[in-house]
């Protein structure tokens, strides 16, 4: 076949091919955030107005979850740059499974429909596989604001005839509970105390939405030490019509970077949102990349001018912000396998997010696992090009970036799960100059 180098089409594409070992060089402009995004639609949900919303990224986790708020009553209209949502006519509280079920962050819709129309039906959210993933806390939060939930089967169902502001302490931080919990109490009586939140951008993302639309969400002078959000309830579908700009997506910008480590070269990252990416900055830079940032015009460049100026850290484990992300972790490891001496990486967010390990094996990696959430890779000269399977987002990514450094060719199957988060993960590197296509 013929390497095709730009606009290859990926709707229907299923298998990333590659041929590796070419450095990496040009400009690449980072979308908007998924994880960002979806919470923000979901919130559409309270607004009894327009929302306007840019960047938005053209992915299938947030086409799902704008099927869904569409089935709840919302309008969404597109044009090249903009997505319209009405959200005057909410009504329905059943939502379709055939997009709930796929998909986490469906949960977060139970907080939206609650607070709006005082029900919510959903099918127990799917997502990536990546490790037991309860919704206990969700459950907990919404009960204290006088949700009664039952779960029966496969369906979570909600109901509230009104919701009543109260403290809520999370045991442990956890991102989309602390988002449910902000959008249910939106509207609720009172004032809701929210203690030990999720301290992640894509938290303060949404309660800069809410704002905007007329909420008010107050974060702690302190937030990211003591993690304090207080929403004083407004009047019910008192928000109003709101404009918002998605920031840029930390983990694809994160996984650019990485893979300029995995095969060198020197790249700029157009649209990045530097003041989030601290401590993946900080890995890279570490590993013996060089990095120039412009905080003004949200742009960074990496150069690697030798794939063997880069070495292995002693050691990276996953935290919750400002910590090493999750997201970012298996694109860590992808690199780990060819950089010089050994990594430990601890994972200490999901309990099964090593599904990539025994691809990269298979391209000749040397990794063992250690206590089921560490990671021990010991650097080999190069990878060999091999037919891997995406079995999970992030993981399919870091297989891609794996591929690029690997010798030969590579092809990457599933790559629905890829399709989940990056826009066009495959034209963005042959803009680079990589040699990949859709197959
Ligand atoms: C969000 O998932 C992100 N998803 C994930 O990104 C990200 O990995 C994760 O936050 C952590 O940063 C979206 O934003 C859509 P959590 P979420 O609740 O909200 C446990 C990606 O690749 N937990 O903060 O589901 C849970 O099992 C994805 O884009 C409970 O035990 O994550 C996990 O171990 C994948 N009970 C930990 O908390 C609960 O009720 C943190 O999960 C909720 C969570």
């Amino acid at each position: 076949m013929g390497w095709v180098m730009f606009e290859n089409n990926p709707d229907n594409a299923s298998v990333i091919r590659m041929k590796g070992g070419i450095p990496l060089y040009g400009s690449v402009q980072i979308q908007g955030s998924k994880n960002i995004a979806l919470p923000i639609i979901a919130a559409s949900i309270l607004v009894n107005g327009k929302c306007t919303l840019s960047g938005c990224p053209d992915i299938t986790d947030v086409d799902s979850m704008f099927r869904l708020i569409e089935s709840a009553g919302a309008i969404v209209c597109k044009n090249e740059n903009q997505i319209y949502v009405n959200a005057e006519n909410i009504n329905e509280y059943c939502m379709p499974s055939r997009y709930a079920s796929v998909m986490r962050s469906s949960v977060i819709l139970l907080g939206a429909l609650l607070g709006r129309i005082g029900e919510a039906s959903i099918d127990y959210p799917g997502g990536c596989v990546i490790g037991k993933r309860p919704i206990d806390l969700h459950i907990f939060a919404l009960e204290k604001l006088g949700a009664e939930i039952d779960i029966v089967g496969n369906k979570i169902r909600a109901k509230a005839k009104k919701l009543t502001a109260n403290t809520i302490h999370f045991p442990f931080s956890s991102v989309g509970a602390t988002q449910n919990t902000i959008l249910a109490a939106v509207y609720a009586n009172g004032i809701t105390k929210i203690e030990n939140a999720a301290r992640e951008p894509e938290v303060t993302a949404l309660c800069d939405y809410l704002n905007k639309a007329g909420a008010r969400v107050v974060l702690s002078d302190n937030f990211l030490n003591d993690g304090i959000i207080e929403i004083y309830g407004v009047e019910k579908n008192s928000l109003h019509d709101v404009e918002y700009s998605i920031p840029a997506d930390r983990i694809v910008a994160g996984t650019y970077l990485f893979a300029v480590l995995a095969t060198s070269g020197r790249v700029e990252l157009q649209n990045a949102p530097i003041d989030n990416m601290n401590s993946v900055l900080h890995t890279v830079i570490e590993m013996g990349a060089q990095i120039n940032k412009d905080i003004n015009n949200s742009r960074i460049v990496i150069e690697v001018p030798d794939r063997n100026m880069i070495s292995n850290l002693d050691f990276v484990e996953t935290g919750i912000y400002p910590g090493f992300p999750t997201d970012m972790q298996s694109q860590l490891m992808a690199v780990a396998c060819t950089s010089k001496g050994r990594l430990c990486i601890r994972e200490n967010i999901f309990s099964n997010r090593f599904k990539i390990v025994d691809e990269l094996k298979r391209m000749g990696a040397q990794i063992s696992i250690k206590n089921d959430n560490e990671a021990v890779i010991d650097g080999v000269a190069s990878l060999e090009g091999r037919n891997v399977i995406a079995k999970e987002l992030r993981g399919g990514a870091a297989l891609v970036s794996a591929g690029l450094a690997a010798e030969g060719i590579t092809t990457v199957t599933d790559i629905e799960y890829i399709k989940r988060g990056y826009e066009d993960i495959v034209n963005d590197f042959a803009r680079l100059g990589a040699q990949i296509s859709y197959d």
